[in-house]
């Protein structure tokens, strides 16, 4: 296949819901599923379930997966739309869980599950989504959906693990950073990708190309989310930001940061990231160090150059709506606010 090397787009604002117009019927449909889905849950965990459930706010992962099943040929098949939904699940599932480890108050704009009905339920609250989303995925026909996603699963606690593992470990290198992400964000992209293009009918060069581009994706997703917890408005991002800096997470702005110092000056920005973990002026004060820097920007640097790799996988797909709609979510991952 051959085709025209996609340039990373700098323009107009994106309007994620506007862009995903054309596949709205293919999203309600995702929706449908993912309510059907739970609704056996219990009624004592029926009202947690429902709270979490908002967490999955702008729907980007269930429109990769529809998009890769369209391109793949099949379209929105029955399975796509369920494997969209498990994908979905486990997603909301991971995020219940995140924010009691990261000790977060809000999350798409409302309270999150441990602060509504504190750390035990809400461990609990996340095992159940979790394992709605298994018993969905075993039900599938195909068991494609119940091992790849056991091994993505596998493949995000294992980021999740080494994260913890180089906590306020200021000697973290970029490229150990990259490698905890592609864990902890970057694989579920990718197999949202993955499994909409398997359950579309695609072939296994389809799948490997939408999966690629579902990684860099995923990859500056997160190096985007982690430019916005220094430097977002809590307000529009909706979401306790500054809990990387308070809770000694290395990632990429302040690893860049730290880079940028001579070495003379080198031991006066640890005593800055240290008093940062030791109290809140602290965190903030590095905060507005940090964004005074340019370190920001060589940090959104860092996203343009993997949503440029992301494009690249797409150039050699025939043009059509879907590899438009692909392109436009990746420029929006780049611009986003929230
Ligand atoms: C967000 O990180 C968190 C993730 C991308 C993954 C979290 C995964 C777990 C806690 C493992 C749980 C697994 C299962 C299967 C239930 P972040 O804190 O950087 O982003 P945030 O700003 O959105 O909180
Ligand atoms: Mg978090």
């Amino acid at each position: 296949m051959s085709g025209s090397t996609s340039q990373a787009p700098r323009s107009l604002p994106v309007d994620i819901p506007a862009v995903l117009v054309p596949i709205a019927d293919d999203l309600d449909r995702v929706g449908e599923k993912f309510l059907e889905i739970l609704a056996d849950a219990s009624a004592e965990s029926r009202e947690m379930v429902r709270h979490a459930a908002r967490f999955n706010g702008k729907r980007l992962r269930p429109a990769l997966t529809c998009l890769a099943a369209r391109i793949a040929g099949a379209g929105v098949t029955e399975d796509v739309a369920s494997v969209a939904a498990i994908v979905e699940l486990i997603h909301t599932a991971t995020l219940v869980h995140d924010d009691i480890l990261d000790g977060a108050d809000v999350r798409r704009k409302v309270a999150t599950v441990n602060v509504e009905w504190g750390n035990h339920a809400a461990v609990l609250v996340g095992d159940v989504l979790f394992s709605k989303a298994y018993r969905a995925a075993a039900y599938l026909d195909d068991p494609f959906a119940s091992r790849f996603l056991a091994d993505t699963v596998g493949t995000v606690l294992e980021g999740e693990i080494h994260q913890d593992n180089v906590t306020r470990d200021t000697g973290l290198r970029e490229a150990e950073y990259l490698e905890i992400i592609r864990g902890k964000t970057a694989a579920l992209y990718e197999a949202a990708l993955v499994s909409g293009a398997h359950y579309g009918g695609g072939t296994e060069e389809i799948k490997s190309l939408l999966g690629r581009f579902g990684h860099h994706l995923g990859m500056a997703f997160q190096i985007i989310d982690d430019r916005l917890d220094v430097s977002g408005d809590e307000a529009t991002v909706g979401k306790s930001l500054g809990t990387d800096l308070s809770e000694g997470k290395m990632t990429l702005p302040l690893i860049r940061w730290l880079g940028d110092h001579p070495k003379a000056e080198r031991e006066a920005a640890l005593a800055q990231i240290r008093h940062a973990w030791s109290c809140e002026e602290g965190a903030q004060e590095l905060a507005r160090a940090m964004c005074q820097s340019g370190a920001l920007e060589r940090t959104d640097e860092a996203a343009r150059e993997q949503i440029e790799s992301a494009l690249g996988c797409l150039a050699d797909l025939p043009e059509s709506l879907e590899r438009t709609l692909l392109e436009t979510i990746a420029q929006f991952v780049l611009q986003r606010a929230n």
